[in-house]
């Protein structure tokens, strides 16, 4: 069944182009509930509470959550073109265009954390997404596109270069756009024990990439509103869904999927596809959490089998929240002489747990390697 109605009307306007003006949330007729998606909706949710629950259960939760918060905010920001790698996040290079990058995605991570901690107290509204916009392109190559403020001007998405008048689609001009906020700013405010918490936000995430309010940023701003939802209605008490990687991973079907609803209704085909991505991730987030802690009291054990310097438990303590070193970082962060963070980081490459990074430099960087391997999973810039 197609509505070509149902999310929105292309509509005409005056200098000789037509946007779309999306309905208000939510759809119009209802989303149906059927029972793939009803299936759907009760495998994403039965995965999102063990991930929920192992996040309880880890040694050091704060490990974890600090990891899967670079992980998410990489991926989001490499679906759009950011050409930055894992291990570029904890390297300091002096390359500019590499700086520019790993900007991105640390101003994901400040605008992530930053909107965390002010929905312990706000709700989710049209000021706090300004905000914490303003917070994400901060600084980037994108801050000319002003920050914190909703368009003033029609834009439109399509390939690169490509002109209002052959866009793949032209999201509401300024006013409409503000309007259909507003709409979307009650709804999320609207508390409604009918429509499943999962649904809603899928609903969001998609109304919110169609209305389109910023010249840049939509994209990220529009996922993180996912994990700021999850957290927010306490789904997840920490924010250790890396959705993203499904994202990256099936990026054409997300942007066609996308699309369908606004020609063809076709709410429930993107529902659908957004819940097996919740599911999908959730369990492959349940299985990194269980492979870092096998790995790390292997490593564990492999030092207190081969080194009894006292320094070496802390340095691999270190280097699980920050998985990049060089001698002189260790011999700081261990309040050690360098010749003896010389010789310690010597063992751990001997033993197989540092690998030496970039054996070209002079300034030697050294990475836990099985660490980073877990990590870095689909973590590949799109070239
Ligand atoms: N062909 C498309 N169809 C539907 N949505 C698209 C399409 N191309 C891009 N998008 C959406 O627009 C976003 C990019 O918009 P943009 O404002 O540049 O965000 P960002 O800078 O965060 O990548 C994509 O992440 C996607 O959500
Ligand atoms: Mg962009």
């Amino acid at each position: 069944m197609t509505d070509s109605n149902r999310a929105g009307n292309i509509i005409k306007q005056q200098s000789d182009y037509s946007a779309f003006i999306p309905n208000p949330l939510p759809p119009d007729p209802p989303v149906r509930m059927e029972d793939e998606l009803v299936r759907l909706l009760s495998d994403a949710d039965r995965a999102l509470g063990k991930l929920d629950g192992t996040s309880l259960l880890l040694p050091d939760p704060e490990l974890f959550v600090a990891m899967y918060i670079r992980k998410e905010a990489l991926l989001s920001s490499q679906i759009e073109g950011t050409q930055a790698s894992f291990i570029d996040l904890f390297e300091n290079r002096n390359d500019p265009t590499i700086a520019n990058h790993v900007r991105d995605v640390s101003n994901y991570i400040i605008a992530m954390e930053y909107g965390l901690e002010r929905l312990k107290d706000l709700p989710l509204s049209l000021r706090l997404i300004r905000e914490i916009h303003s917070k994400l392109l901060f600084n980037t190559r994108g801050y000319d596109r002003n920050p914190g403020e909703f368009r003033k001007s029609q834009n439109w998405i399509g390939p690169q270069g490509c002109t209002l008048q052959d866009a793949t689609f032209i999201p509401p001009p300024p006013q409409e756009m503000l309007k259909a906020m507003n709409d979307l700013e009650i709804y999320m405010m609207t508390e409604d024990n009918l429509t499943p918490h999962l649904i809603k936000v899928g609903l969001i995430h998609a109304q919110f990439e169609t209305i389109h309010p910023f010249l840049d940023g939509n994209g990220r701003m529009g996922r993180l509103l996912i994990t700021f939802w999850l957290c927010h209605k306490e789904i997840l008490h920490r924010p250790l869904l890396y959705l993203s990687y499904y994202f990256k991973q099936h990026r054409s079907d997300y942007y066609d999927l996308l699309m369908r609803i606004r020609q063809q209704g076709s709410w429930e085909e993107w529902l659908k596809f957004f819940l097996r991505g919740i599911e999908e991730v959730a369990r492959s987030a349940v299985d990194t959490a269980k492979d870092i802690v096998t790995l790390k009291n292997k490593h564990e054990m492999i030092i207190r089998n081969n080194l009894s310097s006292s320094s070496a438990l802390k340095l691999l303590d270190y280097l699980y929240t920050s998985p990049l070193t060089s001698v002189n970082n260790a011999a700081d962060v261990l309040n050690i002489s360098y010749p003896n963070a010389n010789s310690l980081i010597k063992r751990f490459c001997d033993i197989g747990i540092l690998s030496q990074a970039d054996e070209a430099q002079r300034n030697r960087n050294f990475y836990l390697r099985e660490y980073v391997r877990l990590l870095q999973i689909g973590t590949d810039p799109i070239r």
